[in-house]
């Protein structure tokens, strides 16, 4: 267990040695999340966008995240760079990033404007999106775009930089990667223009590469091909990889380790083996169920999992997926806030049906005494 550290600026590393059991290098993870909460402060109300991300990324090993779109996937993996925006902040957690030494920083608790958090991005953890247009200029040429990541991290002159951006699109296997390197990204198709985004976020050799749905736009012939890629980089490159996805077949693909997310909140977490085979969360299964199989019609696999995502104002009390899982206790998973129960190294779950029920209704009532 990583021990709980007070929020301080002036705290920005923390020496793992002094912490028992806390050695990021003896856990095999590159990256550890505890307790991540992200809001955003707007004028109709708190959006709690991350309420309690805990999870581990495995030294050179895949991440799958999975949940349905507005579960907080892509602000918790925002929130890993501090890249949140306005009038969203971290409000709590920490994010221990390994430095290889034994020593961990805690990227939760440094300025989202500081030169500190300027030297991981990019360096030390890359991110690639769902649409390369959002990310890539359309008034640059790739290789100017790649280029100026180099430039600022690595210090090269211009003609190592331009060395290294064509050693990169080859890397990705971009087509004619000599002609590509001068190109505009409307000279380019969808997936060129996420080879070109790839080879961006390699750029600086990163330790870690967050794939926010990266696949989710392209075509299914494409959307493989890209698949066959990452793997293939994190393969020669030795870099971590969290992979975002809405789909359980890419994590089925992708994945070493998952984590499923519900309402801001990881429900589940497991390797893609014990998640597929033995889920322990009702919204687990119902995801599972609602993968498109042959053979079954549309509207069926649609009805797999009742009712809709509440809106983050609207966040049920007790457990957030109680007012649509199968499985729920009256009385129960509406007023207790299931805790995290862990199930083995790297598996737990947030389920009272997991949990002790009476010890826990014990504890409330003495908190409610106090
Ligand atoms: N700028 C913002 N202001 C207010 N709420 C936001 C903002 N950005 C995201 N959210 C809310 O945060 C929640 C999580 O969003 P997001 O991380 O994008 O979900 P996902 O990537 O899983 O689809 C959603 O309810 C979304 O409406
Ligand atoms: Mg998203």
């Amino acid at each position: 267990m990583l021990q709980k550290k007070k929020r301080d600026s002036s705290l920005r590393t923390v020496d793992l040695t002094t912490l028992a059991d806390a050695s990021l290098e003896n856990t095999g993870n590159l990256l550890e999340v505890r307790g991540l909460r992200t809001s955003f402060f707007t004028d109709e109300g708190v959006v709690k966008a991350v309420d309690g991300m805990d999870f581990d990324v495995p030294t050179g090993k895949t991440l799958g995240i999975v949940g349905e779109s507005g579960s907080g996937k892509s602000i918790g993996a925002r929130s890993l760079m501090q890249l949140v925006d306005k009038p969203g902040r971290i409000v709590d957690g920490q994010i221990l990033l390994n430095n290889g030494d034994g020593r961990a920083v805690d990227i939760a608790s440094l300025d989202p404007r500081g030169d500190a958090i300027r030297r991981i991005r990019g360096k030390e953890i890359a991110m690639i999106f769902q649409e390369p247009m959002s990310s890539l200029s359309p008034v640059h040429t790739i290789g100017r775009q790649i280029g100026e990541m180099i430039e600022l991290h690595m210090g090269y002159d211009k003609e190592q930089t331009r060395e290294r951006v064509l050693e990169l699109l080859k890397k990705v296997e971009m087509p004619k990667a000599s002609t590509a390197i001068d190109s505009y990204t409307f000279e380019l198709s969808g997936g060129m223009r996420q080879r070109a985004m790839i080879a961006m976020g390699l750029a600086c050799d990163p330790r870690l590469l967050i794939a926010d749905e990266p696949t989710t736009a392209l075509d299914v012939t494409t959307q493989a091909v890209i698949l066959d890629l990452i793997k293939d980089l994190q393969a020669s490159t030795g870099m971590s990889v969290m992979f975002i996805t809405h789909d359980l077949g890419v994590i089925a693909e992708v994945a070493d380790e998952v984590a499923v997310m519900y309402l801001g909140t990881v429900v589940e977490r497991g390797s893609v083996h014990e998640i597929f085979n033995d889920p322990k969360h009702p919204y687990t299964r119902a995801l599972l169920r609602s993968i498109p199989r042959l053979g079954l019609e549309k509207q069926r696999r649609l009805a797999a999992i009742s009712g809709m995502v509440p809106h983050p104002f609207n966040r049920p009390g007790g457990c957030p997926f109680h007012n649509r899982c199968p499985e729920v206790i009256p009385g129960v998973c509406d007023r207790i806030v299931p805790p995290r129960e862990a199930l083995g190294p790297g598996k737990d779950v947030r389920c009272l049906l997991h949990s002790d029920v009476d010890h826990l209704k014990a504890e409330a009532e003495e908190a409610s005494h106090e």
